[in-house]
């Protein structure tokens, strides 16, 4: 497994891999690996004939007052589970070979990055769909992986794949979780004992919206009042937003009807964690 820090290297290597007729798969990532992390390379290593993962913490994806400075780091530990997964090149750039200093274009997906994720974080999609085309340019893969877990995501960067004619299929994978039913996320690490026993509310909150609607109830107020309900009871949390959305258009529902994606977000102390479910109704 080869890494380099440099755009030009990751061209060459892809167009000498391209030349032999071999397709490339892609997993952007922030570092910090996890089993989420791990599967998406797994697959994107099963699907193509290699692998390139990005490990680059995207300063202008963060809003002014977030984890920036402290976002964990561990490029040793990366490498290993990056060649444990099957990963052929890991670009991991330094943050001037990604941003010139007076760097000034952007990429921004309207509408589906405004509702859930993008109320409390305004500027947050449009610093992901900025690097994540910038990626795409560098990497020029066949196929990019991205986790269920972060869902308005998914649906941000597949909107701006269509939007743009980017020859990228786009590979939405599951969600990985803790036995304990908590979704794995690099965020998990800032939790106290008592504060990871409470973000359990997060998976037992989702665990109930889908449950309910497995079994009939289409009210999106009825399926709410449950959800939050189950997350206020847990003195740690505060929540952020719990909303039924279409899993597209990322547009608020009233029905639980189509592609419906139940989404929280719950600060447990002052760390924020997402999760959600997708069902096709
Ligand atoms: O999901 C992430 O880790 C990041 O948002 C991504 C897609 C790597 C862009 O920085």
């Amino acid at each position: 497994m080869r890494v380099t820090g440099l755009i030009k290297e990751v061209r060459e290597q892809v167009k000498d891999w391209r030349r032999q007729g071999l397709s490339v798969g892609f997993v952007p990532t922030m570092g910090f690996l996890h089993e989420g992390h791990e599967s998406l390379i797994a697959r994107a290593a099963a699907e193509n004939d290699k692998v390139v993962v990005s490990d680059f913490v995207n300063p202008i994806q963060f809003g002014e007052h977030e984890d920036l400075s402290t976002y964990p780091r561990d490029f040793n530990q990366d490498q290993r589970v990056c060649a444990r997964a099957g990963a052929d090149l890991i670009f991991h750039p330094e943050k001037e070979e990604m941003y010139a200093p007076d760097f000034s274009t952007y990429t921004e997906v309207e509408n589906v990055s405004k509702g859930l994720c993008g109320k409390s974080r305004p500027t947050h999609f449009r610093g992901v769909c900025t690097v994540v085309s910038k990626l795409f340019h560098i990497v020029l893969p066949d196929r990019a992986y991205f986790g269920q877990k972060d869902a308005q995501q998914l649906a941000v960067i597949r909107r701006m794949v269509r939007d743009m004619d980017m020859d990228i299929e786009i590979v939405g994978c599951p969600i990985v979780r803790e036995e304990d039913g908590l979704a794995k996320s690099s965020r998990n690490t800032y939790l106290n004992p008592e504060e990871r026993t409470a973000a359990l509310v997060l998976s037992k909150a989702v665990a109930q919206g889908e449950e309910l609607i497995r079994n009939g109830e289409r009210d999106a107020g009825v399926i709410l009042a449950h959800m939050r309900n189950t997350i206020e009871a847990e003195p740690l949390a505060k929540i952020d937003y719990v909303e039924l959305s279409d899993a597209d258009s990322i547009e608020p529902l009233q029905k639980a009807e189509g592609r419906v994606l139940g989404a929280v977000a719950v600060f447990i102390g002052t760390t924020r964690l997402i999760d959600n479910f997708m069902i096709e109704v």
